[in-house]
């Protein structure tokens, strides 16, 4: 039986006061969250801070992006070693922000998991199509692209120890989330391309969806046989609506 997992993803939000109160409401309602990994992901300069509210919670950390490179003259990056000296558990790699806005292809985007697995930490691999390619057709050609740069890198053995997220690009922050048989077509497809691999590491991979995920329609998402969690933005943002979802996930 897979265990769902929740994870916040705060983009580039927060202040340290506004950080200590989220973290607090969190922690006050965690209790009620019986069986599902909750986790957050915060900005780099909050890690410390984080990690110190966090500390022997059941609530994970961990970060929203990390440098390809070990170390060295890489100026304004972060080295997995530097997200391992804070206890990170988890890093998000290859959010479609990144991809579009900052330019990471498949082929960096599979580094940088290789990395962060290389760490022992546990890479949350994102894929999901724009507007433009599900209009198209080719929404699962383009997810079945990016998910071939990590196996092809990786082997598939590598996503015993990941999680992928599927956000389609059109539902992330604009308030359409995926209809529940939307999401679990895709979830379904991603799991039986690794299942043509690997049936085992199929059965066991935590498949988050993420877009516009919230309070009001976590829980129907979460119904679904293939979607094991979610990887939440903005909603993670407030600390009865991220536990509302995190409840829904068990
Ligand atoms: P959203 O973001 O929940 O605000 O749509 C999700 C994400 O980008 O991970």
């Amino acid at each position: 039986m897979r265990k769902s997992l929740v994870a916040g993803n705060w983009k580039m939000n927060g202040s340290r006061d506004s950080i200590r109160a989220l973290l607090g409401g969190i922690l006050d309602g965690i209790g009620e969250v019986n069986t599902a990994s909750v986790a957050v992901c915060a900005p780099f300069v909050y890690l410390q801070q984080v990690s110190e509210q966090l500390v022997g919670s059941p609530v994970a950390w961990g970060a929203q992006n990390v440098s390809e490179h070990e170390k060295g003259a890489f100026t304004g990056e972060i080295a997995v070693s530097m997200l391992q000296d804070f206890n990170c558990g988890y890093v998000i790699v290859g959010h479609s922000e990144r991809r579009s806005l900052y330019g990471e292809d498949d082929a960096l985007v599979a580094a940088k998991f290789a990395r962060v697995r290389a760490a022992g930490m546990t890479p949350i691999l994102c894929v999901g199509e724009t507007l433009e390619e599900r209009e198209a057709g080719i929404t699962e050609k383009v997810v079945a692209r990016q998910l071939q740069a990590v196996l092809d890198a990786e082997g598939v053995g590598a996503l015993a120890d990941a999680v992928v997220a599927y956000e389609p690009v059109w539902a992330i922050g604009t308030g359409k989330t995926a209809s529940p048989e939307q999401a679990q077509e895709v979830h379904a497809f991603i799991r039986g391309m690794i299942a043509a691999q690997d049936a085992a590491v199929a059965e066991g991979l935590v498949i988050q969806y993420g877009g516009s995920m919230k309070g009001t329609n976590a829980a129907e998402l979460l119904a679904q046989p293939d979607i094991d969690g979610g990887l939440i933005g903005g909603a993670s943002l407030d600390a009865a609506e991220f536990l509302t979802i995190c409840k829904a996930a068990g």
